[in-house]
């Protein structure tokens, strides 16, 4: 049936996201205009945090987390290995150490009684924070893992790229949302195209913190303050002149600590904001499509696990774990079927082994790797079309 290439994700784009986007970009501002702070706040809205800051992408948002919270030199920090290299980098970039805990079979995020055992092996104050990943959509029990990091005094950075819309329950019942930041410190969200919300590139973090959001607001701009309660040079100074002053001039901002530039522009926040008010119907359309795969595959042998149907995942992912995963993908390609595999694991990656990182260190990340592949989903993903990828696989393997 098909000519035309499917892909594992794609964007959503429709004809109010582009008018939104050219508005901007007729607007007076292409960028640190109105319409970052308006998508801020919808955003936080959204996920129910107190806090937004919109920086570049989600990597950015990483990196000013682990700024913010002052990563530095041989600051033990705890991740999966099942997740995109960045939620590893950004530990790198301030000079933190990885390390890598295993993920649980059964949900593929990180094991909180393995980060438990971790912290039990050596003297408290060893570790400095976790940085648990939503993986594939499916939030993490953040509220177990805060009373562990209550323990050992560690601060949590959820990685919830995958998982805007998502939610788990907590012991009181109650809908917790990813991101929320009732339990981690700071959240973060990516905007890249194969995500529910896309900007092109962009990214969120969100946080309850007033502290930490004032210092994300300096940190994604070059560490410069224009609030003139916190400037630390004198009023003569500012002014360069030794008469004829009483405030400060119109000019004046000090750079007090060492940022960056990860501002995203106006019209990407634009698009974002136009995107996130059909950010519900997204999320239906793929609990649906992770419901028919679940339905058409629940019964077959050569299928040893899949992402199934679990209250309050987000389903950036459909995973399913397979014999000959090769051969299918190599079959599916031949068919257009773009599937994916995610991830290979992070301490597996050339430069995390260079730190001592081998194969047999994560064996449920390591086993999970030679049979995972994840298939089509996304909003626009048509029922002909993901007929076509269960048929597809189910020839391969002469059903
Ligand atoms: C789990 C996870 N963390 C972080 C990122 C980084 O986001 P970005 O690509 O926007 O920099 C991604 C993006 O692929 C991701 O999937």
């Amino acid at each position: 049936m098909n000519n035309t290439i499917i892909p594992y994700g794609k964007q959503n784009i429709t004809q109010k996201d582009i008018d939104a986007v050219i508005a901007a970009l007729q607007s007076d501002y292409l960028t640190q205009g109105p319409r970052i702070k308006d998508f801020e706040d919808q955003f936080a809205k959204y996920v129910g945090s107190k806090y937004a800051v919109a920086v570049a992408n989600g990597t950015a948002a990483l990196h000013l987390c682990t700024l913010a919270l002052g990563v530095k030199e041989g600051d033990k920090v705890i991740t999966t290995p099942i997740t995109f290299a960045a939620s590893a980098n950004c530990i790198r970039y301030c000079g933190g150490e990885v390390v890598f805990s295993d993920i649980d079979p059964s949900t593929y995020l990180l094991d909180i009684e393995k980060v438990k055992t971790l912290l039990e092996s050596v003297p408290k104050g060893t570790y400095k924070g976790i940085i648990p990943v939503d993986f594939a959509g499916r939030a993490v029990d953040l509220e177990a893992f805060r009373k562990l990091a209550d323990e050992y005094n560690l601060w949590i950075i959820e990685d919830a790229c995958h998982a805007p819309g998502g939610y788990f329950v907590d012991a009181n019942k109650n809908k917790q949302r990813c991101g929320n930041s009732n339990f981690a410190n700071l959240a973060i969200f990516s905007f890249h195209p194969v995500k529910h919300i896309a900007c092109g590139e962009g990214g969120m973090v969100t946080t309850n913190d007033t502290d930490l959001y004032q210092k994300l607001l300096a940190l994604r701009t070059h560490g410069i303050t224009k609030n003139e309660t916190e400037y630390s040079n004198s009023l003569e100074f500012a002014c360069g002149q030794s008469e004829h002053f009483n405030q400060y001039p119109g000019w004046y901002m000090e750079m007090q600590t060492l940022g960056f530039n990860y501002r995203i522009t106006d019209f990407q926040a634009a698009l974002g904001t136009s995107q996130l008010q059909r950010a519900n119907d997204g999320l239906e359309k793929r609990r649906t499509i992770a419901s028919n795969y679940a339905n058409a595959f629940n019964e077959l042998s050569f299928i040893k696990g899949q992402s199934g149907v679990v209250a309050g995942h987000a389903y950036h992912l459909y995973i399913i774990e397979v014999e000959d995963r090769l051969g299918l993908y190599n079959y599916l390609r031949k068919h257009n079927i773009f599937a994916q595999i995610h991830y290979i694991p992070c301490h597996l990656m050339p430069y995390y082994k260079q730190f001592g990182w081998k194969e047999g260190d994560m064996p449920n990340s390591e086993k999970y790797y030679k049979k995972c592949i994840s298939l089509p989903i996304y909003p626009t993903l048509t029922y002909e079309e993901q007929d076509f990828v269960i048929n597809k696989i189910r020839s391969f393997y002469n059903l």
